[in-house]
């Protein structure tokens, strides 16, 4: 059978096999629904259950794929014109730890920004590797930060040429990418390998009104969440290999080690037929979005105190924007980002991807309807209008953290050489875990890293700023204590 971008071949399986209605004696124990709750399986039926099956011939296996899986992951790879693709069922969470420690050898160093997903600081932990951190920018007029530019990267090279690989996380959360095309020709003119986590970017390459993708620009490896934009289920993710300069063998070993061996099939099967669909009407079907995101972007902006990011304000020598992202900001409504995420749940029954001090971001994806973008923009009219609050906004800013990494990040996290000191006698200790405050949402210490004055600093300015109730707290995520007034350090 000759195999196209029109066949899915894992999805055809699946169905089939479930049209049989086999009979189950193997895993899971609901056999086929019938072990389902009542509660549960009123609301979804009980058809979804015959898809819930484990790993035998005829499905193939994710682990030794040599039947409708490879087949799949094969015409995955050849939509994204990578040379090897992988289904992930645990998300790009998998895809980030799998890339590092299938790249990098325990003690290789790595040049990132603190932009990057939590997953990846896992990653470094598990790889046993140094991170090079480089300091993000922060666009204070807009209240967001960007991934690092080229420039920060050549130099970056420049001044680590021991590092092994560079990683980028592009695009961010809201949608901005950074100038790929020259980072792929800088780290390749320099020997190291490329890592991009394109977990937002399922969706580039199938629209020319999209920012340039990884697949485009020579990446060598990069991760894909399917479930963000495209049809697949939640969890669904692919993995891109497209380089000689990467060990396809490792890969399979590392992935293969990091992922279930009862992968969920429904959520691999939706993966073939979510590539199935960009690549056949993905062109159609963005291009409505993007006008529909245009509008609403217009509508939103002629608010009084709320606004939309524009593709114009991004873009630049080094930005590029995705138009299929909404990122609303609100601080003029004297409102916090997370407030009116709570009134567009409650009374319009708008739920958005998230939210911090300042933005909502909105998230489109393939199943976007014109009547729902229009029913966002009514609401945010609508509290345009009737809400006023008093919030004080925090200024957005970070501390310098491309800061001296004193011990391997894995030692620090695994220590048991550890102690409390104060927060304010801090400064000079190498630090022994990860503190993320909201805003900015991003790692200030890391397990590993040498704590700073300007760090400290920085910290007590978010505690008191928290503590004096005219203002939105900001939770410090990773304190291990009630309040933060302690950190634990190396000894
Ligand atoms: C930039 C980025 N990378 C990776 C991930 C993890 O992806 P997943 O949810 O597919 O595990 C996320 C999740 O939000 C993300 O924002």
């Amino acid at each position: 059978m000759r195999l196209t971008q029109s066949s899915t071949p894992l999805l055809d399986t699946l169905l089939s096999h479930g049209k049989k209605k086999v009979i189950s004696f193997h895993t899971p124990g609901h056999k086929n629904g019938v072990g389902i709750i009542p509660k549960l399986r009123n609301f979804t039926k009980r058809n979804v259950y015959y898809l819930d099956v484990t790993v035998f011939p005829e499905v193939d296996s994710l682990h030794d794929p040599v039947g409708c899986i490879k087949h799949a992951q094969e015409l995955a790879a050849k939509a994204y014109n990578s040379k090897h693709a992988f289904f992930l069922v645990n998300g790009s969470t998998t895809g980030n730890i799998a890339m590092l420690m299938s790249v990098c050898d325990p003690g290789d160093s790595i040049i990132l920004s603190r932009t990057c997903h939590k997953s990846v600081l896992a990653g470094i932990i598990l790889a046993n590797i140094w991170p090079i951190w480089l300091q993000p920018k922060v666009d204070q007029k807009r209240d967001l930060i960007y991934e690092v530019s080229s420039e920060e990267i050549q130099r970056a090279i420049e001044n680590y040429p021991e590092a092994k690989a560079v990683f980028i996380t592009s695009p961010t959360y809201n949608g901005i990418t950074t100038d790929l095309i020259k980072i792929a020709e800088i780290c390749h003119k320099h020997n190291k390998i490329l890592i991009v986590d394109e977990a937002h970017g399922p969706h580039l390459k199938f629209h020319p009104e999209l920012p340039v993708s990884a697949a485009e620009v020579g990446v060598d490896i990069y991760v894909h969440s399917v479930h963000k934009v495209l049809s697949a289920l939640s969890q669904g993710s692919i993995l891109h290999v497209n380089s000689s300069r990467i060990d396809i063998n490792r890969v399979k070993r590392v992935v293969s080690m990091l992922q279930t061996t009862s992968p969920n099939y429904f959520i691999l099967a939706s993966i073939d037929a979510a590539r199935m669909q960009v690549v056949k009407y993905g062109y159609k079907i963005f291009s409505k979005i993007i006008s529909y995101c245009e509008k609403a972007r217009e509508e939103i902006n002629k608010l009084p105190n709320i606004s939309a990011l524009t593709p114009k304000e991004i873009e630049s020598k080094y930005y590029d924007f995705d138009p299929t992202k909404i990122t609303i900001n609100v601080t003029r409504t004297g409102l916090t980002g997370y407030q009116i995420e709570e009134i567009l749940a409650k009374e319009y029954n708008i739920q958005v991807d998230c939210a911090d001090m300042f933005n909502l971001i909105a998230i489109t994806g393939i199943g976007t309807t014109k009547e729902d973008i229009n029913r966002l923009v009514y609401a945010l009219k609508d509290i345009s209008k009737r809400y006023k609050g008093e919030y004080e906004t925090w200024k957005l800013e970070l501390p310098p953290l491309s800061t001296e990494v004193a011990m391997l990040p894995r030692d620090a996290f695994f220590s048991h050489n550890v102690k409390r000191v104060p927060l304010s006698k801090s400064v000079g200790y190498i630090c022994a875990q990860t503190l993320t405050p909201y805003p900015p949402g991003l790692p200030v210490l890391t397990p590993g890293e040498r704590i700073t004055k300007d760090t400290v600093e920085y910290l007590q300015s978010l505690i008191s700023y928290s503590s004096s109730g005219k203002h939105h707290p900001i939770r410090i995520s990773g304190q291990e204590t009630e309040t933060l007034k302690t950190i634990k350090v190396i000894k």
